[in-house]
């Protein structure tokens, strides 16, 4: 199904539910990453932009049943990505009582659930603890969604960054049951819908990161759509190598290379205008430790790129203020490593100077923002990684496609 400029205005909307004194089951995305060293939540962000959609269910009166995953346990319990954790940082945030009940299937939680209190939050185990919930079996999933489904009468889903999947709990549930789309949700679709349908002109797209692969259809579905789309990160070299350019060390994705060639050569076609690097920082080694230097255009032997050059970003940064609509996504270089972070946090604040729309998407330029001190200057930050990429390909998504049917 491709993108419809209406798609923001079909998902029904939470308030047009009757929610009083109901049970709702809340698909939320509280996937949140954990401190390695201290096990605590490093950012909230994924919570805290769930509190509308929760805080207006508890005015309202209802009683929740908030479901959601964290990380990938594959079907086992893996007491690192326990609910436990973000049910507790939700209970600070939350001006209504809020309880840990544990999994859905356990007959002790569902009767905690049933049993419980309207104008509270009971928070229920990881779903992904439970192989069903991503089963390739759709039947299989079915089957687990109709379980969950005895617990309520109104199904609502905020989870925008998980709305990608094809899961139980965030496509067959909504089958089973009367379907809303939580406050959050609903934001990210009309922001993204409105980059894609009617943007304020120049519209430029920043597209950053490691790999191209994991890119190329944003950026053949961007190339309709955007005025100027600026290269960063280890990709760019995938794309320099394909002109021909020398990049020494860095790191190609070879397979691409015609795929490469083929969107400079489109986006020619096309008028868009497509730029690359024209200077790099460049390191003997893949750490902050080898010979570091400045390069031209190209990379010398045995150097590897890891970060765009000062001219880039200068030139980056021009483009993106004259911009009236920017969207950002991924990383220019390695900006983990501070010597590798400055075409990065350029490109942040150039964003944070635009007199437009700014919209950020994907966990590491995220970050970026953040680290930058700008993400209170930005439009939207939106709460998804693959999600958000897979919208601004033009994909209708899973999660979505569920609330949009009867
Ligand atoms: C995310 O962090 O992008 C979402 O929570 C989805 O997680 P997943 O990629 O493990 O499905």
């Amino acid at each position: 199904m491709p993108v419809s400029a209406t798609m923001s205005s079909k998902v029904p909307d939470l308030q047009l539910a009757d929610v009083q004194g109901q049970a709702v089951l809340l698909r939320a995305d509280f996937n949140v990453p954990f401190d390695k060293e201290t096990g605590e939540i490093s950012d909230d962000t994924r919570i805290q932009r769930t509190l509308p959609t929760l805080e207006y269910l508890m005015r309202e009166g209802a009683k929740v049943l908030l479901i959601s995953h964290v990380g990938r346990p594959k079907g086992q319990v893996v007491e690192s990505l326990s609910m436990r954790k973000p049910a507790e940082r939700l209970k600070e945030l939350l001006n209504f009582p809020v309880e840990f009940i544990g999994d859905v299937l356990d007959d002790g939680a569902r009767e905690a659930f049933q049993k419980g209190k309207s104008q509270t939050v009971y928070v229920a185990e990881n779903i992904r603890f439970h192989a069903e919930e991503t089963s390739k079996e759709k039947s299989v999933r079915k089957a687990f969604a109709q379980k969950i489904a005895e617990l309520g009468n109104v199904y609502v889903n905020d989870a925008f960054g998980a709305s990608h999947r094809a899961h139980a709990s965030i496509v067959e549930l909504a089958e089973i049951l009367p379907h809303y789309a939580g406050k959050l949700l609903k934001q990210e679709i009309d922001v993204l819908e409105s980059l894609l349908t009617s943007p304020k002109r120049p519209l430029t797209a920043v597209i950053g990161g490691a790999k191209i692969s994991t890119k190329i259809g944003v950026l053949e579905f961007l190339l309709n759509k955007v005025d100027t789309i600026l290269i960063g990160g280890a990709m760019a070299y995938t794309f320099l190598k394909a002109r021909a350019l020398e990049v020494g060390n860095s790191m190609v994705e070879t397979d691409y290379l015609s795929k490469a060639f083929q969107i400079v050569d489109k986006a020619d076609y096309k008028q868009v205008r497509l730029e690359l690097p024209i200077d790099h920082i460049a390191s003997t080694e893949f750490s902050e430790k080898g010979k570091i230097k400045t390069m031209g255009r190209e990379i010398a032997p045995g150097y590897m790129g890891m970060d765009i050059g000062p001219k880039t970003a200068d030139k980056y940064s021009k483009i993106i203020r004259e911009s009236a609509t920017v969207f950002w996504n991924g990383p220019m270089g390695v900006f983990e490593m501070d010597k590798f972070a400055k075409g990065t946090l350029a490109i942040a604040k150039a964003m944070a100077k635009v007199k437009g729309t700014t919209v950020v998407g994907g966990g590491d330029s995220v970050y970026a923002v953040k680290k930058a001190g700008v993400a209170d200057k930005m439009t939207h930050i939106s709460t998804g990684g693959g999600a958000t990429l897979e919208f601004m390909e033009g994909k209708v998504l899973p999660g979505i496609e569920a609330l949009l049917s009867e």
